[in-house]
C-alpha cells in the first residue's frame, strides 16, 4: 500500500516509491483552479524538503487538465495564481513531471510547459484558445512555448487557437512522450520512475534553447507579423502575441514575462475581450429558448430535402457531414442530376484541397439517395423544403408533404421571406411546420434561424434546435416576419447604404468604411458576390406594395437592367477581370450613379468614413431594437449572434446591440434624431431605443431580465 500523506479538497498526494504523486481533482468548476494552484505550490514546497521524494508527478484526471476550456477560466486572479505555480514548478530542485489526460488548454498547457518533463496519455489534446477570447496566454506561455518548440510552431498554435492531438504535440516538442494508453496515472508513474532511476536532471524550460537559431526565429516572427497584419485587421491580441514571442527571442526570460503580463492585462481590459466574452456567453444563451426548456426533441434518424438547388444541395452536404441519411427530392431527373452534381462538387473541392479522401466522399454519399417521387420520403423524420421562393410552389410542395409524410414528421421550410404561418395554415398539420433558415453556403455558414410560427408545437421547435446541434450550427430563435431577424435588418442597413450612395458617397468608399469597421466585405461587394439579380427579383415582386412615400434608390436597378449582376457576369458595382474575384472600381458605374443623383435631384455631399459607419450602424441597431421590441428576437443577444454568424459582423465588436451599448444609447439616439430631420419615414427611432434611453438602461439589461 502506498503511503498517503494527506488528502485535500483538490489535490491528493501519495508517495509511490520515490515518486510523489499529486492527483488533481478538477472535476468541480474551473473556479477552483486558484485553490488548486495554491495547493500544488504548497505540495511542491513540501516535496523539496522531503528526502523520500526524488521526483514529483502531477496528474490531471479529468477531461481537462487542471483548468477547463472555459472563458470564465480567464479570470485574472486565476491566471496569476497559475503564473506563480508555473514559476514554482520550474524552479523546483526536484524533477517535476506532468502527465496529461484530456485537454490541456490555455493555462493548463502553460502549467505543463513549466514542468521539467511531460507525458501525454493517448487521446490528450493541446492548444491555446485565448485568441478566441481576445487575449493571450498570460502565465508565461508566450515565453516558455517558443523556448521549447520554436517561434514558428508557437505562433501557429497561439494565433489560430487550434487544438493538436498527442502525436502532433510530440512532433512539435510540446511533450516528451506519448503513453500507450489512456491510464494517465500508470503512464505517468512509469515515466517518473524511469526518470528517478536514471537520476534525470531538472530541465528548466526558461533555459531551453529552441530559439537558438536566431535567423530562423526572426524570419518566422516576421512572417507571422506580416500575416497577422493582413488577416487580423482591427484585432488587438494577435499582434500582442507576436510581440511577446519576439520578446522571448530578444529579452531575458524575466523581462519577457513582464511584457507578457502587461500585454495580458491590456487585453483583459480591452473592449475586444469584453465583446468576445459576450459572444461566448450569447452563443450558449441562444440555446435557451422557451421550447428547448419546455419540450423534448423528437428523434432525428433521417432527413428529406426538397429541392437540390444552391440551398438544397448545401443543406444536403451539411446533413451528410453530420452523419445523417438524406433523401433528396427534385422535380425532374435533370434537376435531380444537377442537385447531385452540386453535392459532388462540394466534396470534390474538399478532395482537391486535401481535406477529404475519395473513400471519405464515398462513405458520405453512401447515405445519399435522390428521387423525383415524394413516395421516397414517407419514412423520414424531418423534411427541409428548399424550392423556389414562391408561395404557390411552396404550398404545392407542402400539400405533397402532408399527403406522404408519416405522422410526427417535422416539416421545415428554408424560405427567406415568405409567411410561414400561411404555409402552415395551408396543410392539415400546421403544428408540425417550422422554419429552418440556413445561410449560403449552407454547409459552411454557422447561423441557423429557427423560425417559430404561431401554431407549431414546442417539441418541433426543440427538434429544430437539436438538429442545429447535430449540424454544429448556431441556432437562433426567430419570429415570423418579413426577413425574420437577419434579412429584415439587412434590408434596412442596405437601404441606409443606398441613401448614402445617392447622397454622395461612392459604393467603393462605403465598402471600404464598412470593411475598416471589421466586416470582411462591404455591402456592394456582397451584392456582387451573391448576384444582383436576386435582390432585383425581390424588389420587382414588392414594387406594388412598396410605400410610395419611402425613399427608393434606383441605382442597383440601373445596373441590373444592363445585366450587370456582379461576379458571375463580370460586372456589377465593380468590374471583374477574367477569373479574378477582386473587382476594381468602375468609372461607368460612377457615371450611372451621377446620372441617378441628377434624376433624383440630389446635390452630392461628401461623407467621411466615420459618418458612413455611423449611419450604417445606426440603421442596423435601430432595426435590431425593433426586432427585439416585436419579440421577433427573444433578446438583444439573439440579434448579436445572428449578425455575427450570418452577416459578417466582427465578433470582436460583440454584435450590433453590444456595440450600441458601448457607443452609448443616448448618443446613438441623438444621431438617429439628427438623421430623422432629413428622412423621417426611414429614420424613425425605435420605441424600444427611446424607452431604454429614457430609463438610462442598456440592451444588455434586457439580456439579463429575459433569461430564466
Ligand atoms: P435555387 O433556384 O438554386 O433552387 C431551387 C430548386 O428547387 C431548384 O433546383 C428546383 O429545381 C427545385 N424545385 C422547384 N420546384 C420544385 C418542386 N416542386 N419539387 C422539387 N424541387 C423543386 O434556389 P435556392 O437559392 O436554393 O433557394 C431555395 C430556397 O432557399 C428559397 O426559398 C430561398 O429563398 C431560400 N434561401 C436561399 C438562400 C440563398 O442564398 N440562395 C439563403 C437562404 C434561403
Amino acid at each position: 500500500m502506498p503511503d498517503t500523506i494527506f488528502t485535500d479538497v483538490a489535490v491528493t498526494q501519495e508517495l509511490r516509491g520515490s515518486v510523489l504523486l499529486l492527483v488533481v481533482d478538477n472535476s468541480s468548476a474551473s473556479m477552483a483552479s486558484v485553490d488548486v494552484a495554491r495547493e500544488l505550490v504548497t505540495a511542491i514546497d513540501a516535496a523539496e524538503s522531503n528526502r523520500l521524494v526524488k521526483t514529483v508527478l502531477i496528474v490531471g484526471t479529468e477531461a481537462s487538465f487542471i483548468v477547463s476550456d472555459d472563458a470564465l477560466e480567464l479570470n485574472i486572479l486565476e491566471r496569476f495564481a497559475v503564473a506563480d505555480l508555473c514559476g514554482r514548478i520550474e524552479s523546483s530542485c526536484k524533477p517535476v513531471v506532468i502527465a496529461i489526460h484530456g485537454a490541456a488548454l490555455g493555462s493548463g498547457l502553460e502549467i505543463a510547459l513549466a514542468a521539467h518533463y511531460r507525458i501525454a496519455a493517448r487521446g490528450a489534446t493541446f492548444g491555446f484558445p485565448e485568441i478566441r477570447f481576445g487575449v493571450l496566454p498570460g502565465a508565461g506561455g508566450t515565453q516558455r512555448a517558443p523556448r521549447l518548440i520554436g517561434a514558428g510552431a508557437t505562433l501557429s498554435l497561439m494565433l489560430s487557437g487550434r487544438r493538436v492531438d498527442a502525436s502532433e504535440a510530440f512532433r512539435l516538442g510540446l511533450v516528451d512522450r506519448v503513453g500507450e494508453s489512456e491510464h494517465v496515472i500508470d503512464e505517468g508513474l512509469a515515466y517518473a520512475q524511469q526518470l528517478a532511476v536514471a537520476h534525470a536532471p531538472v530541465r528548466r524550460t526558461r533555459d531551453a534553447r529552441c530559439l537558438a537559431d536566431e535567423e530562423t526565429s526572426k524570419s518566422e516572427i516576421a512572417a507571422a507579423r506580416a500575416e497577422t497584419v493582413k488577416k487580423s485587421r482591427g484585432l488587438v491580441a494577435p499582434l500582442m502575441i507576436v510581440d511577446c514571442v519576439e520578446a522571448a527571442l530578444n529579452l531575458p526570460f524575466d523581462e519577457g514575462l513582464k511584457l507578457e503580463r502587461k500585454q495580458f492585462l491590456d487585453c483583459v481590459d480591452s473592449l475586444q475581450h469584453a465583446a468576445h466574452l459576450h459572444v461566448f456567453m450569447a452563443e450558449r444563451e441562444v440555446l435557451n429558448a422557451p421550447e428547448t426548456r419546455s419540450a423534448q426533441p423528437r428523434l432525428i434518424g433521417s432527413v428529406g430535402v426538397i429541392g437540390g438547388g444552391t440551398m438544397g444541395a448545401g443543406i444536403t452536404v451539411a446533413l451528410l457531414d453530420a452523419g445523417l441519411p438524406v433523401t433528396m427530392i427534385e422535380r425532374d431527373e435533370a434537376s435531380l442530376a444537377r442537385g447531385r452534381a452540386f453535392v459532388d462538387r462540394v466534396y470534390d473541392g474538399l478532395i482537391a484541397k486535401g481535406r477529404l479522401t475519395d473513400a471519405g466522399k464515398a462513405a458520405k454519399l453512401d447515405r445519399y439517395r435522390g428521387f423525383t417521387s415524394y413516395d421516397a420520403i414517407t419514412d423520414v423524420d424531418v423534411v427541409i423544403e428548399a424550392v423556389f421562393e414562391d408561395m404557390g410552389v411552396k404550398k404545392a410542395v407542402f400539400a405533397e408533404l402532408d399527403r406522404v409524410c408519416k405522422p410526427g414528421a417535422v416539416l421545415a421550410t428554408n424560405t427567406s421571406y415568405l409567411d410561414i404561418d400561411e404555409i402552415a395554415a395551408s396543410i392539415s398539420r400546421p403544428q408540425e411546420v417550422v422554419g429552418l433558415h440556413f445561410f449560403s453556403p449552407a454547409n459552411i455558414m454557422k447561423l441557423l434561424e429557427v423560425v417559430v410560427p404561431a401554431r407549431v408545437s414546442a417539441d418541433v421547435v426543440a427538434t429544430a434546435f437539436d438538429l442545429a446541434k447535430k449540424l454544429r450550427k448556431v441556432p437562433v430563435r426567430a419570429g415570423v416576419c418579413d426577413g425574420f431577424i437577419g434579412n429584415r435588418m439587412l434590408a434596412v442597413y442596405r437601404a441606409a447604404a443606398d441613401h448614402l450612395m445617392e447622397d454622395g458617397a461612392s459604393p467603393y468608399q462605403i465598402d471600404k468604411a464598412v470593411r475598416e469597421f471589421g466586416f470582411p466585405m462591404g455591402p456592394y461587394q456582397v451584392i456582387d458576390l451573391a448576384g444582383g439579380d436576386i435582390g432585383w427579383a425581390t424588389r420587382k415582386r414588392r414594387a406594388a406594395t412598396r410605400n410610395p412615400n419611402a425613399r427608393y434608390v434606383q441605382i442597383p436597378d440601373r445596373l441590373c437592367e444592363r445585366s450587370w449582376f456582379g461576379q458571375k457576369t463580370g460586372r456589377g458595382f465593380y468590374r471583374y477581370e477574367e477569373s479574378k474575384r477582386d473587382g476594381v472600381p468602375d468609372p461607368e458605374v460612377e457615371a450611372i450613379i451621377d446620372a441617378e443623383r441628377q434624376r433624383a435631384a440630389v446635390t452630392p455631399r461628401t461623407f467621411t468614413d466615420e459618418q458612413i459607419v455611423r449611419r450604417y450602424m445606426a440603421a442596423m441597431i435601430n432595426e435590431g431594437a425593433n426586432v427585439v421590441q416585436e419579440r421577433i428576437a427573444l433578446r438583444p443577444l439573439d440579434v448579436d449572434v445572428t449578425l455575427i454568424n450570418g452577416f459578417g459582423f466582427p465578433a470582436y465588436r460583440g454584435g450590433p446591440m453590444h456595440y450600441a451599448d458601448k457607443v452609448g444609447l443616448a448618443a446613438l439616439l441623438a444621431d438617429i434624431r439628427e438623421f430623422e430631420k432629413e428622412n423621417p419615414l426611414f429614420w424613425k427611432p425605435s420605441p424600444l431605443l427611446v424607452e431604454l434611453v429614457e430609463r438610462g438602461a442598456t440592451f444588455a439589461s434586457l439580456n439579463r431580465t429575459s433569461q430564466g
